[in-house]
């Protein structure tokens, strides 16, 4: 087959600040999906990317390509509307266990597909992962069934989804390529497009435990996310939430469970109660179905929970087994008086992958037990020998150097510094 274009044309194209062409940048992707361009071509593409970036038509067309690199879902056969939810990761971030059950409680179905954690963000599979028996992988009838069955499906996406982007983020990860706006938004929603939700809502988190440190960057990557979205006529909104102090109360495998659980059954901490229902609603809304259901009241009357146990179930879940506990706890104690005046998303987040919760390489075991709890919430007072934290972990060789995270990440004081509203801003 003679080639349109030749592979370092296309790359110095980019390199020189240009625009690409629909048709070079179909071209490129397909290409190195046929193993025309060669893995160094397209890490030089995404460096060049990185540095210059694309606009928005460029970004879409990208993002097009990766998209139809593979299959497209299709739940058109299902009599209810779809939406879903995803976030950018961050820290004790476990909101769509307790938020597919609320929306499916709704009338709304929600075909999730999650990743798994890598570094020191958790993942939703892993998390899912620790109830026994619970099958992340799952035919694309299994898919349908539990999904018509249960009005929600969490699971891992095919392979045959966005398969470009699969191959492309493996080489952004080893090539200090991922923290491109054009080319994480292209990665997230073309998964997001082609898994065939109807209704999408983002949640990009800001902050200290986020990809993205300051409100400005998120709300560019917000915005590009959202218009790729509404383009490819899925209806899609963003919000921008806090991740400068960890969510709830955990982070860490089962433990996060265990506060879904919490939460499910009518309790649970405020701020991962409040995220969960203001998301809903948005999804709710998103969908356009005409439910008038309350997700605060799902939670409140066992409905939201009732779908949760068929969802667990008819993936394989154990619903009455115990979660698993780690081998060895280590608690740390307050040395003086006062408040948790600072709780840092990101020490918390590595001190809990340093236990064993997070993977450094995508072929990493995690453990289901591992984890951290905090005994008090961000603000809340503190007396002097009260327990404030308590580190979970199967090897206790891992302690020190998760209280070396974990340690400079939190402080006492008379006063809580300032944070970050829970949620900062919304964009349609
Ligand atoms: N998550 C993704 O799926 N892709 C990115 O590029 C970044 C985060």
């Amino acid at each position: 087959m003679t080639e349109p274009f030749a592979p370092a044309e296309v790359i110095a194209a980019k390199r020189d600040r240009l625009e690409l062409s629909d048709s070079q940048i179909d071209w490129f992707i397909d290409a190195y999906m046929r193993n025309v361009i060669a893995e160094e071509q397209m890490s030089a593409m995404a460096m060049a990317v990185l540095l210059n970036g694309m606009n928005r038509r460029e970004i879409v067309r990208w993002t097009n390509a990766y998209i139809n690199s593979g299959d497209r879902m299709d739940w058109s056969k299902l009599n209810r509307p779809t939406a879903d939810k995803h976030s950018t990761g961050g820290v004790g971030d476990k909101i769509t266990l307790p938020l597919a059950p609320v929306v499916a409680a709704c009338g709304v179905s929600v075909p999730q597909l999650s990743g798994r954690g890598l570094g020191h963000t958790g993942g939703t599979l892993d998390k899912l992962e620790s109830i026994p028996g619970w099958r992340a992988k799952l035919s694309n009838e299994e898919m349908f069934d539990v999904l018509d069955k249960c009005g929600a499906v969490i699971c891992a996406a095919s392979e045959h989804l966005a398969p470009a982007d699969r191959r492309i983020y493996a080489l952004r990860d080893v090539t200090a390529t991922v923290e491109s706006i054009p080319l994480i938004s292209a990665s997230i929603m073309s998964k997001k497009i082609a898994e065939g939700t109807k209704a999408l809502v983002l949640d990009v988190k800001v902050g200290s435990g986020a990809f993205m440190k300051n409100v400005e960057q998120a709300r560019e990557l917000a915005t590009t996310m959202v218009a790729i979205g509404n383009d490819a006529g899925v209806n899609t909104r963003a919000l921008l939430t806090a991740m400068d102090v960890p969510l709830g109360r955990t982070a860490g495998n089962a433990l996060e469970v265990r506060e879904s659980l919490e939460v499910l059954a009518g309790g649970g901490p405020s701020d991962v109660v409040e995220l969960t229902i203001t998301l809903a609603r948005e999804m709710l809304d998103a969908s356009g179905a005409p439910t008038t259901a309350d997700p605060a009241e799902v939670l409140k009357n066992g409905k939201a929970m009732d779908v949760w146990n068929a969802m667990i179930s008819a993936q394989g879940g154990d619903i009455n087994a115990a979660l698993p506990t780690a081998k060895h706890t280590h608690d740390v104690l307050a040395e003086s008086d006062g408040v948790l005046a600072r709780l840092d998303a990101l020490s918390v987040g590595v001190a809990s992958w340093r236990l064993g919760a997070g993977r450094a390489r995508k072929e990493d075991v995690v453990q289901a037990g591992a984890g951290i709890e905090w005994h008090v919430g961000f603000g809340e007072p503190v007396t002097q020998g009260q327990k404030l934290f308590t580190l979970h972990t199967d090897d206790e060789s891992r302690l020190p150097l998760a209280l070396e995270a974990l340690i400079p990440g939190f402080a006492i004081g008379q006063k809580a510094t300032d944070r970050l509203p829970l949620i900062i801003d919304r964009i349609v």
